[in-house]
């Protein structure tokens, strides 16, 4: 590959010398999030590896984060073409797909539109503020159950297996209008093959660089490609029941909003950007994919921090006890009189940082960083974990110590320092669930924690050590749940 020359005034980027052929893939190692914050401390917060022969530039810094994907957020907005990438919705997802711009960007406005619409319009019934709320708490309810019956039939239960479950049938209620059984085969096989997914499409992955290593027999790829493959022919299905029974006259969920809007267009002999059918309708699998994973590993791990840190459930306990009691389910609207739990989720983002990198982003012209020039078309990493790790802004950054987000005497949350924290990414390309994401997270826990104890077995170590990934989750384990004093559990 030839690089562009350098223009006047600027420097070529610091960073390792590369070896022939793989580049710096070695020093990268098993854990990119970890080996780049360190080789940050030697070249500074925006600098330059090789991945094979590919240049790839990494911001590891607040500073420069903000810098590069806010005050020059045109200029970072792109997607790079990497493999993994074109396996994803058939290669027209809205979030790693290569789209022009002007196509992105007509996309994510319909998807933002659709999923503010269908989360906030109003509940079935009046016991609940929005169809969000409505969904969460009757899928957290379910879901207790749920882990009651696990109890009593297994002893134990696998966290990660059934919260993935209730988090996706939320996700499923907006964009397809209905939920699905525990127990339905193809939606649990589908949900519960994530981590094959995030651990190809996470950044760093070499095979995105090198192209001889795709021809490798490899486990992981397989999988990934039955995993898009399933997931492609789970939507299309969905999709086609959608269009089967469409009436313009009756908007049922997220998938008919997108179907209506392909109709008006077509009658609209003005719009300038022209994006397929396939492409409108697509949004949905992004909504999906992105809506249930996520929201997922978020409370599985959090379930875990309880059990690692038995002193901190217990307070939550209590504050929920104070706060809201036991005749009535938590609602949203309670967050802000809990802001233990708050500072509890904002530490759990910041401590697991489970989405260590953003999706890597891609220059979309020539541009510079603090005087550093990065030519168009350049691969860029943005390492979300060392923001949330970094000592310059965090006191002992490596302890869990949610109290960092309260005021002195504990009753209130401290906002500044939870802005600090960097799990959505930033600027054009921020997540668009942001807020989706928070009131999940929020909700479900505090459902779950007014009713539940979580524990260990006895005489087993947790194993908190992250696996790497888009999202990085824990290894899968066994916990146990018992109801709180007040509550009867049917187990039904
Ligand atoms: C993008 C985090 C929940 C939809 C992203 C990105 C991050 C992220 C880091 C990439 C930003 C970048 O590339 O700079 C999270 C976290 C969540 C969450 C931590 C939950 C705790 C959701 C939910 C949805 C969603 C619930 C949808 C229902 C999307 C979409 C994109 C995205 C469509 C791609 C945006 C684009 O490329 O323009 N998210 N997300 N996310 N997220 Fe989320």
């Amino acid at each position: 590959l030839t690089r562009a020359k350098i223009p006047e005034g600027l420097q070529k980027l610091p960073g390792p010398k590369p070896l022939p052929i793989i580049g710096n893939l070695l020093e990268l190692g098993n854990n990119p999030h970890l080996s780049l914050t360190a080789m940050s401390t030697c070249y500074g917060s925006v600098f330059q590896i090789q991945i094979g022969m590919r240049p790839v530039v990494v911001l590891s810094g607040n500073e420069v984060i903000r810098q590069a994907l806010i005050k020059q957020g045109e200029d970072f907005a792109g997607r790079p073409d990497l493999y993994s990438m074109r396996f994803v919705s058939d290669g027209k997802s809205l979030a790693f797909s290569t789209d022009q711009v002007g196509v992105w960007r007509a996309r994510r406005k319909l998807a933002l539109s659709a999923l503010r619409s269908f989360s906030t319009v109003p509940a079935e019934t009046s016991a609940y503020s929005c169809a969000l709320e409505e969904h969460i708490s009757k899928e957290g309810l379910y879901l207790i159950d749920r882990l009651h019956s696990v109890m009593k039939s297994a002893g134990s239960f696998d966290p990660f297996r059934h919260i993935v479950v209730s988090v996706a049938n939320v996700i499923c209620g907006i964009c397809f209008g209905r939920r699905y059984s525990h127990d339905d085969e193809e939606l649990v096989g589908l949900v519960n093959m994530s981590d094959e997914f995030g651990k190809v499409v996470g950044s760093g992955n070499p095979s995105d660089f090198i192209p001889f290593l795709r021809f490798l027999p490899s486990k992981t790829m397989k999988k990934f490609l039955d995993i898009n493959a399933r997931f492609s022919s789970f939507m299309k299905k969905i999709v086609k029941e959608h269009y089967d029974t469409f009436d313009k006259n009756n908007i049922r969920d997220i998938t008919d909003l997108l179907i209506d809007h392909c109709e008006d267009r077509k009658l609209d002999e003005n719009s300038n950007v022209q994006v397929s059918d396939e492409k409108i309708v697509g949004i949905v699998n992004d909504l999906f994919g992105a809506g249930f994973d996520t929201i997922s590993t978020a409370l599985s791990w959090s379930v875990v921090y309880l059990v690692a840190y038995p002193e901190i459930q217990e307070r939550l306990h209590r504050e929920l006890n104070e706060k809201i009691g036991t005749d009535r389910t938590p609602c949203l609207s309670d967050r802000s009189a809990t802001p233990l739990l708050e500072a509890f989720i904002l530490e759990i983002f910041r401590h697991s940082s489970f989405l260590p990198f953003t999706i890597p982003h891609c220059t979309t012209r020539d541009t510079s960083l603090n005087g550093y020039f990065i030519p168009k078309d350049t691969c860029v990493f943005v390492n979300q974990w060392h923001v949330n790790h970094d000592p310059e802004l965090w006191k002992d950054p490596s302890s869990f110590n949610p109290d960092r987000f309260l005021s002195a005497d504990g009753t209130e949350l401290n906002k500044i320092e939870g802005e600090k924290v960097l799990v959505f990414g930033l600027g054009k390309r921020r997540c668009i669930g942001e807020s989706i994401g928070r009131s999940e997270v929020y909700l479900f826990l505090a459902i779950l924690l007014q009713r539940l104890k979580f524990s260990s077995m006895p005489g087993e170590m947790l194993d908190m050590t992250p696996e790497y990934g888009l999202t990085m989750k824990h290894k899968r384990c066994q916990l146990r749940v018992t109801p709180l004093p007040g509550f009867q559990l049917s187990g039904a």
